[in-house]
């Protein structure tokens, strides 16, 4: 695996890939890496012929500087995780190397799709992510792309940009990984304490029954059922949890069988927050 630290070897590589006529794959991270990314490297190698990786913890979509601070990094166990999986370059950039003085970025509007969520409580994040995904796309031009469903709103986003951008690229979305007892894999999951890890597969057990609840007591029971399972241990707080539409992700009073529909969840342990989210079935 090659690795690059600056855009210029990035271009070169991705030259060379196209001059040998190979499809280009791309899959952008912020490191800590785990098996729900590395499933995204799977995939892309699997549609693809050349793969990119990105590390970069980009400090524009952080709104909480002590997230930011503390966010993991795990070098040495990314670089043999991403060899193991046979992915072709690393790009490790700086901050500057992001960030020029100077750069311009488009100022992307996502209307009611940032209003909601992930884009109500953490003001700012997803224009930052919307920014760094743009400015990474600009540097590796990848035919197609790869995000993780666990971050469902964030896909929505990245669609939402590359069609505002007009961007000849595929975004492809991958199926959330999931530990043994259910959490969903996150570079923020080493942050919880042991009882927190132990107790935390409840955010997933209430998000699976989920429909079942809503059949019995309507969205408003099954929420307040929800979030009381997940709070009874003491160790959590709901943050939001809603059920919504998938392609607009605002949020429905009933469920219906003919438009498809998610149940999404932040819940605050100590110091981490979590995400996921289910389809309604
Ligand atoms: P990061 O949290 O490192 O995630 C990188 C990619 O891995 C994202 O597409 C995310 O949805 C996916 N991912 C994380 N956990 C997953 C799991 N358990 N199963 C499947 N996919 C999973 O998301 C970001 O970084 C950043 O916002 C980024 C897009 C890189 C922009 O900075």
């Amino acid at each position: 695996m090659i690795e690059a630290l600056k855009v210029s070897e990035v271009r070169t590589q991705v030259e060379m890939a196209r001059s040998r006529g190979e499809v280009v794959g791309f899959v952008p991270t912020m490191g800590a890496l785990h098996y729900g990314h590395i499933s995204l490297i799977n995939k892309a190698l699997t549609e693809c012929d050349w793969v990119a990786s990105s590390i970069f913890v980009n400090p524009t979509q952080f709104n909480d500087p002590n997230d930011l601070l503390h966010y993991p990094r795990t070098p040495e166990n990314d670089w043999s995780l991403l060899v193991q999986a046979g992915c072709h370059l690393l790009f490790h950039p700086s901050v500057p190397e992001i960030y020029p003085e100077g750069l311009i970025s488009p100022d992307f509007e996502f209307g009611p799709l940032e209003k909601v969520m992930e884009g109500a409580h953490r003001p700012g994040h997803f224009k930052g992510v919307a920014t760094v995904v743009f400015r990474l796309f600009d540097i590796v031009k990848p035919d197609v792309a790869y995000f993780g469903e666990k971050d469902f709103q964030q896909l929505a986003i990245i669609r939402s940009m590359v069609q505002q951008a007009n961007l000849p690229i595929r975004i492809v979305g991958c199926e959330t990984i999931r530990e043994p007892d259910g959490l969903a894999k996150s570079s923020r999951n080493v942050r919880l304490s042991p009882n927190e890890r132990s107790a935390a597969p409840i955010i997933f057990q209430n998000l699976s029954k989920a429909k079942g609840l809503i059949d019995d007591l309507g969205p408003d029971g099954a929420k307040n059922e929800m979030i009381k399972s997940i709070e009874a241990s003491g160790l959590f707080k709901v943050e939001y949890l809603e059920f919504a539409d998938a392609d607009s992700l605002q949020p429905v009073a009933s469920i219906s069988k003919e438009k498809k529909s998610r149940v999404f969840i932040a819940v605050k342990a100590s110091t981490t927050r979590l995400i996921d989210n289910v389809e309604l079935l």
